[in-house]
């Protein structure tokens, strides 16, 4: 992936307006990445019905985004009770997108949203033979303790600090005053262009 696109990236959390972005990417993954994805095979029906029911109030979801298309997506989701401390885990990056890191910053996000809530045991499927998504958790050793069986992966999160709460906070001013702006060109660019001189 050239440089110059890597840049026009940005990341922030999903709202529930991103529903259609959210389907169309996890629609675009072949099989294999499917499997990977969601520990099975899945048809396009079982994706719909997913993409359908996943963006809740109380799931966290990081997207990586070229304009309005979603090329990446972290998805953290609390399992049972919010207070019981424990979350599932979950990643997908389009194909050509890959290993040019994209996943690793959709990581790093998502473990600061989790120990920013007090989530501390995080379960992700991770099939035996997932060498990048294996690959990609030992990268944050050095935070987490990582244990891997067959098919899942535990992370146990840190502590959330005043850094990691401050940290998510600013980047969600930030990518709220972005929307607010892309906002206001969609909105005015078109009257403009109405506008007829004399
Ligand atoms: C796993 C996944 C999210 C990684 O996304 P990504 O954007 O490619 O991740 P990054 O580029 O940040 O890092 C990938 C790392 O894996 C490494 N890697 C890639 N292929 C590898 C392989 N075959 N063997 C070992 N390591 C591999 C890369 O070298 C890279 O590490 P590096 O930065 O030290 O070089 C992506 O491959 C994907 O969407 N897979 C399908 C869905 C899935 O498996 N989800 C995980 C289960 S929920």
């Amino acid at each position: 992936m050239p440089r110059a696109s890597l840049d026009r990236l940005s990341y922030r959390k999903l709202q529930m307006t991103d529903h259609d972005a959210f389907e169309a990417h996890l629609l675009s993954l072949d099989a294999e990445s499917r499997r990977s994805r969601f520990g099975m095979a899945t048809s396009d029906a079982f994706i719909r019905q997913y993409a359908s029911r996943c963006i809740t109030l109380n799931a966290i979801i990081h997207g990586a985004f070229l304009g309005d298309t979603l090329v990446g997506v972290a998805e953290l989701r609390p399992i049972g009770d919010f207070f019981v401390g424990e979350a599932e885990l979950a990643f997908s990056v389009s194909s050509e997108w890959r290993n040019c890191g994209i996943g690793t910053n959709l990581f790093a996000r998502a473990l600061r949203s989790a120990r920013n809530r007090g989530f501390s045991r995080l379960y992700m499927t991770c099939l035996k033979n997932n060498a990048p998504m294996r690959g990609l958790a030992r990268k944050f050793a050095a935070e987490i303790m990582l244990e891997l069986d067959e098919s899942v992966a535990l992370v146990e999160a840190p502590r959330r600090t005043i850094v990691s709460l401050l940290r998510e906070a600013i980047d969600d001013a930030a990518a709220l005053t972005n929307l607010a702006f892309d906002f206001q060109k969609r909105a005015f660019l078109p009257r403009r262009s109405q506008v007829r001189p004399g």
